[in-house]
């Protein structure tokens, strides 16, 4: 094996229509979907080595070093990459992110889409975003959004080859910036692995998914046409769905803190009077505000008095994962 080492940079995105609950848990084919923003200036750097000396596949984060669980989903994703470039050698990943854990921004995301454009340049593979975006899929379905630039649209699909993300504009198309208020910092009770397993328990999920469709397209029209008023209630609405399909699974996950409940009554407040301003909200209690980048401190400063915000986190919009 030649070019045996490489390293990736990706961003983490958020979602404006959500994904939630797979049509098939192996391949990672969603039950509907999505559409997203990259989060610029917040990166995974992961460095992959293929090293024959390797008796196992080893994993690094934030310097230190994981067994069990997170090696075991590391591992068997680059099972995949083994398979695909025919090599059997034990596999090196050393990752970081620059972002703080615990915020509701998924490092996951961020994390497999670098892990998928450095394990197929480490390995010698020559895949185009399509098929990397495919890949990224396999190792956490929200990674596929990470790979393309700016606003990201992932296709369901039918099978593995037809489900992928790209980009439907590029970073510099809308000037909008993800405040994220941070109401907690701890560990969430159901991960979003777990809570994919939950989705068809919900008698909203079906109601939910064949919604989708309309919902993709009023949310892509809107970020064409920078219609912020239209992208607000969308985003709304298709977070309140998710986290109602989320709510009434059996056993019911509730991810909300009052303070969570704060911030959504204060964003739509303030948007009824005036400021262009909506949140959305991922498997956390954490609350992603969106607004024009113009708004960005107005909107942080008052973000930051509501009781329960303990900080705000921003990000402007962000570009495509590329290698190191
Ligand atoms: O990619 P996962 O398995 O971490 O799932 C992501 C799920 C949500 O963040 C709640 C929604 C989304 O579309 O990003």
């Amino acid at each position: 094996m030649k070019d045996c080492i490489a390293t990736a940079i990706s961003a983490p995105n958020i979602a404006f229509i959500k994904y939630w609950g797979n049509r098939d848990q192996h391949l990672r084919l969603p039950a509907n979907g999505s559409i997203s923003m990259n989060l610029g200036g917040l990166e995974s750097h992961t460095q992959v080595t293929f090293d024959p000396a390797l008796r196992a596949d080893r994993l690094v984060l934030n310097g230190l070093e994981f067994n069990g669980q997170p090696l075991q989903r590391v591992s068997a994703f680059l099972e995949i990459v083994r398979g695909m470039s025919g090599t059997s050698t034990f596999v090196r990943v050393d990752s970081s992110n620059n972002f703080p854990t615990g915020t509701g921004i998924a490092s996951s995301a961020s994390g497999f889409a670098a892990l998928s454009l450095a394990a197929a340049a480490a390995a010698g593979l020559t895949l185009d975003q399509r098929q990397l975006s495919r890949l990224a899929r396999r190792g956490s379905g929200s990674a596929c959004r990470s790979i393309p630039g700016g606003f990201v649209e992932w296709f369901a699909g039918e099978n593995d080859e037809t489900s992928f993300a790209q980009s439907i504009a590029p970073h510099e198309h809308w000037a909008l910036n993800d405040c994220v208020a941070i109401v907690s910092r701890e560990h969430k009770p159901v991960g979003s692995g777990e809570g994919h397993t939950l989705a068809d328990t919900s008698p909203f999920q079906k109601v939910r998914v064949d919604d989708a469709p309309r919902r993709l397209d009023i949310c892509r029209r809107a970020i064409l046409e920078r219609d912020f008023e239209a992208l607000a209630e969308i985003a709304e609405l298709d977070s309140n769905l998710m986290h109602a399909a989320i709510m009434t699974s059996s056993p019911p996950v509730l991810y909300w803190q009052p303070a969570t409940v704060g911030v959504m009554r204060a964003v739509q407040e303030w948007r009824k009077k005036g400021t262009p301003v909506f949140f959305t909200i991922d498997a956390g209690p954490n609350v992603h505000v969106i607004c024009p980048s113009a708004y960005t401190s107005q909107v942080t400063s008052q973000l930051n008095t509501i009781p329960g915000v303990k900080e705000t986190l921003c990000a402007p919009v962000g570009g495509p994962a590329r290698l190191g």
